[in-house]
């Protein structure tokens, strides 16, 4: 029986051809499929500028830089996300606090937001988390408190909440096209702004920022495709006895973007290569947000444990089942073939130390259900009977969602 892996880069058909194509030509590195990327994405968003850079951090590093966050203010956000936004934070030397999320939605909490934010406080990073959008009310509380708001669209590239593009929310936005993500352009990312400063300021910077060699580029693609075909199928199924705590996991994870980011803020420019790919998922978005939505939901119609709430306009990133323990599920759905994702290896807890409920929580029950392109109907209906008989094992009733 064919083993299911829990995740696989997208792609589009011809992607290597096209990669080929532009990676042995002259304009390998420089060309104009960056600008006309730019171009389509502030289209897309619906704001004034959009400048690709080497990392969605780089987008962040540049507008936190712009507005001048340093030890003297501080950003406030979420206590569950990217380990690298932290890293970032740290490696710029910026003070931050951290805001609890709510279980439900995986984004920040309006209560606690609101009673973290201090004199000190400047701006938020508001987290548009694993596809859902933050809630509206942290907008209308920082809007209140005059914050500069930051956005992170890591996860939601096509997403909106009430008619308007996530991204569009705030002072400045970033999106990240690395391996894992909806668009996925061998790591890269996009700031978005309405700031003609800000843009002015970030291509400045951008024009005094190495180029990658070419070898660079192809590693980054070769290891996009080392993260499907060698490290999640052979961590989940050769070690799967050892790695029942995630933390074997956990070390080879740390240890895989060490070698890609010893630090995070080494940053290149954006190549015409991976502008291309870009430009052609960005033309393929609302396909892909469909079939996304479609594998999702057959999952959750044919079994009872519980979800993440989506909204309308939220997209399926990451497909997250909540359940009330997610390592003992990860290990009973893996005696089915079928491998998921829990604890850090879909978000970490940026400051374990303190007390956030709601990020201890979903670090403990969010488990990620595999969700990619060639996952065929016979795979989601192995994955619905695995599911429902781990349930029905570890719950003992179909209503067992309600315990988590
Ligand atoms: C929520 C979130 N923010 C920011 C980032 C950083 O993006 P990048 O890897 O493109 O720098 C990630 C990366 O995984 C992420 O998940």
């Amino acid at each position: 029986m064919r083993n299911i892996i829990r995740r696989k880069s997208q792609t589009y058909p011809g992607y290597l051809n096209d990669f080929w194509k532009t990676y042995s030509s002259s304009s390998w590195f420089q060309g104009d499929y960056i600008n006309h990327f730019n171009q389509e994405y502030a289209k897309k968003i619906g704001v004034k500028h959009a400048i690709a850079t080497s990392y969605g951090l780089h987008a962040m590093s540049l507008a936190l830089d712009f507005y001048n966050f340093n030890q003297d203010n501080e950003i406030l956000i979420p206590g569950y996300t990217a380990m690298v936004v932290k890293r970032c934070l740290d490696e710029m030397n910026i003070s931050y606090q951290c805001v609890d999320i709510e279980l439900t939605r995986g984004t920040m909490c309006p209560l606690d937001f609101e009673k973290k934010i201090t004199p000190k406080t400047k701006g938020v990073l508001v987290t548009h988390l694993l596809g859902n959008s933050c809630s509206k009310e942290i907008i209308q509380i920082a809007r209140d408190h005059n914050l500069l708001i930051i956005e992170d669209c890591a996860h939601v590239h096509g997403a909106f909440t009430n008619e308007r593009p996530l991204g569009s929310l705030g002072d400045a936005a970033f999106f990240s096209f690395s391996y894992s993500k909806i668009i996925n352009t061998y790591t890269g990312g996009m700031l978005l702004t309405n700031n003609d400063e800000l843009r002015n300021f970030a291509l400045k910077n951008l024009a005094t920022t190495p180029f990658p060699t070419r070898k660079q580029l192809l590693r980054k693609l070769l290891l996009g495709h080392a993260e499907n075909f060698v490290a999640i199928p052979l961590v989940t199924f050769l070690c799967a006895p050892i790695i029942k705590s995630n933390h074997l996991l956990k070390k080879i994870k740390n240890g895989l973007n060490y070698l890609t980011r010893k630090k995070v803020l080494n940053f290149f420019q954006y190549s015409n290569t991976q502008a291309l790919q870009g430009l052609k998922q960005l033309g393929q978005l609302e396909t892909t947000l469909k079939r996304k939505s479609d594998k999702a939901r057959f999952i959750e119609e044919n079994t009872s444990i519980k979800y993440l709430e989506r909204k309308d306009g939220d997209v399926y990133y990451n497909h997250i089942a909540i359940v009330p323990d997610a390592p003992k599920y990860r290990a009973e759905l893996l005696k089915y073939g079928i491998d998921t994702g829990c604890g850090n290896s879909i978000m970490e807890i940026m400051r374990p130390e303190e007390n956030l409920p709601g990020c201890l929580a979903a670090h403990k029950s969010y488990l990620m259900i595999p969700n990619y392109d060639s996952l065929t109907k016979i795979d989601l209906e192995r994955i619905v009977k695995a599911i429902n008989a781990t349930d029905a094992l570890l719950c003992g009733n179909s209503s067992s969602s309600q315990q988590a």
